[in-house]
């Protein structure tokens, strides 16, 4: 047996595996969103807007195909607000029903979908008109929910609310201060938006559970870790730092989630936080292409931080990658990630799927030069091809399964 068969047959059957995408950053002209309003202001606080993106609004099928035919078997994308609702309380048919063939699509292909209701993005007439922070933000969210909910039937089961609210809470901020998402040093997180989102959340989940659904939303977990070098008697440790740093910025998202049916776990890199607060990647360490630390422990890291807080609550990976060009890198990273995992699930972790970011090399949130796809995509043509990593990831799916 190699080391991959043995990675793979300690995963439990049923065990979901698969890859993500969020609808800006793939589908193209995305014109009402708040993100193309932001992607096209003057000056622009972005490097280049997402344009066509990776066209997948056309070519879903083809992409949900090259997944199943890997041998993944579930599939989370989000459905965009700002198509199915581009005026307030004008809702498109035709875009509801353009997500419900995507669902079927998924059907068709053996695979099941996670739908994901909200990725970062807004209409732009809900931002202009005060965003999460307005009164009647949740109930904007719920109507909207509601007229999805029609288009979900019986062949969804997993809807992630929103994605990563703590980095949403932060995203003004990002701009203001033009920082990189998941940076050393995270800025404040807007609490106003913070509560905002999760009422909004808490509605929605008993909104899904009336239709049977089951739902939850996904945390960006940060892997901080208290590094005591800078500890000096009378003065904050760096454990207390890390504790005050990382309540708004993640912790308080999932204790938030207390209640719900699952939690989505997303991670990526480790910080390291001294007495003096969150510190750069250290010299020398490895970086990945959007300079993170690579540290594929960071998916298990999640997931002790989950169980010390909500020992009982089931748990996804509902994203977890690298953006690399060396894809064998990719492997390497994901076989550290899988098999942090694994150690976890033995140790008794609900863990219940696996969702690689990404399925393709896409909009990330500024410019296209991260590349975290399984699938290579050609930007004038739109060709896709498959990176071994897709067929990596689909042999340990199946391996599984066997
Ligand atoms: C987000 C994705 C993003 C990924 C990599 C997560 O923060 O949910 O939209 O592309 O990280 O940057």
């Amino acid at each position: 047996m190699t080391y991959d068969d043995e990675l793979a047959a300690r995963y439990p059957a049923g065990f979901l595996w698969g890859a993500a995408t969020a609808a800006h950053q793939i589908e193209g002209n995305n014109i009402n969103s708040d993100w193309w309003a932001r992607e096209h202001a003057v000056p622009a606080s972005v490097k280049e807007p997402s344009g066509d993106a990776v066209d997948s609004y056309h070519r879903f099928d083809e992409d949900i195909r090259l997944l199943a035919d890997a041998g993944l078997r579930t599939y989370r994308f989000s459905v965009e607000w700002a198509r199915i609702e581009p005026a307030p309380g004008c809702f498109s048919n035709a875009e509801l029903a353009h997500y419900r063939r995507m669902i079927e699509a998924c059907v068709t292909a053996g695979v099941e979908p996670m739908v994901t209701l909200m990725h970062f993005t807004t209409p732009q007439w809900f931002a202009q008109s005060g965003g999460w922070t307005q009164e009647r933000a949740v109930e904007l969210f719920v109507r909207y929910v509601r007229r999805v909910m029609g288009i979900l039937g019986d062949d969804v089961r997993l809807v992630c609310t929103i994605n990563e609210p703590n980095i949403a809470s932060m995203m003004a901020r990002f701009h203001d201060e033009s920082a990189d998402l998941q940076a050393a040093g995270l800025p404040e997180p807007d609490m106003a938006i913070a509560e905002a989102l999760r009422d909004a959340h808490k509605a929605a989940v008993s909104v899904l559970r009336e239709g049977g659904y089951q739902a939850g939303w996904s945390v960006a977990t940060q892997a901080f870790y208290a590094d005591a070098c800078e500890d000096r008697d009378g003065a904050p440790t760096a454990d207390e730092v890390l504790r005050a740093y990382a309540w708004p910025r993640e912790r308080w998202f999932i204790d938030a989630a207390r209640g719900d049916d699952f939690i989505g776990v997303q991670a990526y890199t480790r910080t390291r936080i001294t007495a003096s607060g969150p510190q750069p990647v250290p010299d020398g360490a490895e970086l990945t292409k959007n300079g993170w630390e690579y540290y594929p422990q960071a998916s298990g890291d999640g997931i002790d931080l989950v169980r010390a807080m909500l020992p009982d609550m089931p748990i996804y990976i509902t994203e977890n990658g690298i953006a690399t060009d060396d894809d064998a890198r990719r492997v390497d990273y994901l076989r550290g990630s899988l098999t942090a995992i694994a150690d976890r699930i033995e140790g008794g972790a609900d863990v219940r799927g696996f969702y690689c970011w990404s399925l393709l090399d896409n909009y990330e949130w500024g410019d296209f030069a991260p590349t975290f796809g399984l699938i290579a995509v050609d930007r004038e043509t739109f060709e896709r091809t498959a990176k071994p990593s897709l067929g990596w990831l689909g042999q340990i799916a199946q391996r599984c399964r066997e």
